[in-house]
């Protein structure tokens, strides 16, 4: 296949959302993401839905514009539900600023939500997985734990505050993360969602030529997401995670098991995970925590060594 030469991000490097060029001044950012339930409540699954699939066009440094709907649904069940999550949807599209334009919705046995994203980006200020640098601090926007914690309230096994406290994260859009990265600048992003932090992270390393230094302790954790863990809640998604991405990682004896399983758990909308200067990475900490965005600085890139991620 022949690549367009306006294609500037395409299949190949694992990043979030595809870009095109249109002008040495805009490219088109191009992605689509659905999910199925991860929390019973149809409004918040909408929202969720949607601040998942919006937050790659973020992940790549663009601005969202326009957005169309993707639907299953099976027609047995409740039309109110639907309407329910689709309401969840478009509150979060209208935060956004996103516009939405349409949809389709398809009969299915398992619902299923969630949106094709279009928006704009200046060819120049893509964000890729590529282009971290050597002394580049490591910064992420969300804490972690949101798979575990779905698993234990579908297991009834989570506190309601565990469970409060990843609703709020899943739902809260990684608009005001981003324009805050703007300000600084970042070399590399990525969004931290269903290859967990340590696969997003790899990713970002291999792309990049590099080899990522992560302090385990720096490493935010939602509330009860550890001792979900440590009672060996988790989902599937974890386990093929370690297989998949284990053999790149390496974890200090000191890293505890179930903070491993915290690292490899399927996220749904986490957070941005950025590569930055130390320097840009402390002000934009504070400009983060200043808008009460519980970001940490988690490790740093250093040149590649064994393996695409060290942890202590
Ligand atoms: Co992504
Ligand atoms: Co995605
Ligand atoms: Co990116």
């Amino acid at each position: 296949m022949t690549r367009d030469p306006n294609t500037l991000v395409g299949f190949g490097t694992l990043d979030d959302a595809g870009v095109y060029r249109l002008s040495e001044t805009q490219a088109l950012v191009q992605t689509v993401d659905f999910i199925t339930p991860v929390v019973d409540d149809p409004f918040a699954f909408g929202e969720i839905a949607v601040a998942n699939a919006l937050s790659d066009v973020w992940a790549m440094g663009g601005t969202p514009l326009t957005a169309l709907n993707v639907v299953c649904f099976p027609s047995g069940l409740d039309p109110q539900i639907l309407h329910e999550i689709l309401r969840g949807g478009l509150a979060k599209f209208a935060e956004a600023g996103v516009a939405l334009l349409g949809g389709h919705t398809v009969d299915d046995p398992e619902i299923k939500y969630g949106a094709a994203v279009t928006g704009l980006v200046h060819p120049a200020h893509i964000w890729t997985n590529a282009g971290a640098q050597v002394g580049d601090a490591l910064l992420l926007t969300k804490p972690l734990g949101t798979g575990i914690i779905s698993t234990g309230v579908k297991q009834g096994v989570a506190s309601a505050e565990a469970e409060q406290a990843a609703i709020h994260s899943m739902r809260t859009l990684n608009k005001a993360a981003r324009d805050a990265i703007a300000r600084v600048g970042a070399r590399a992003c990525t969004d931290v969602t269903g290859f967990g932090l340590l696969g997003h992270l790899s990713h970002m390393a291999r792309e990049s030529g590099m080899t990522a230094h992560l302090r385990a302790a720096d490493i935010p954790t939602l509330p009860g997401a550890l001792e979900l863990a440590r009672a060996g809640v988790g989902p599937g998604g974890t386990a093929r995670n370690r297989a998949y991405f284990g053999p790149n990682v390496t974890l200090s004896p000191g890293v505890e098991a179930a903070l491993a399983d915290v690292l490899y758990d399927p996220q749904t909308s986490g957070g941005l995970l950025v590569s930055l200067p130390k320097e840009q990475g402390e002000t934009l900490l504070a400009d983060l925590h200043a808008q009460n965005i519980p970001a940490a600085i988690i490790g740093e890139m250093t040149e590649a060594s064994d393996g695409q991620i060290i942890a202590a």
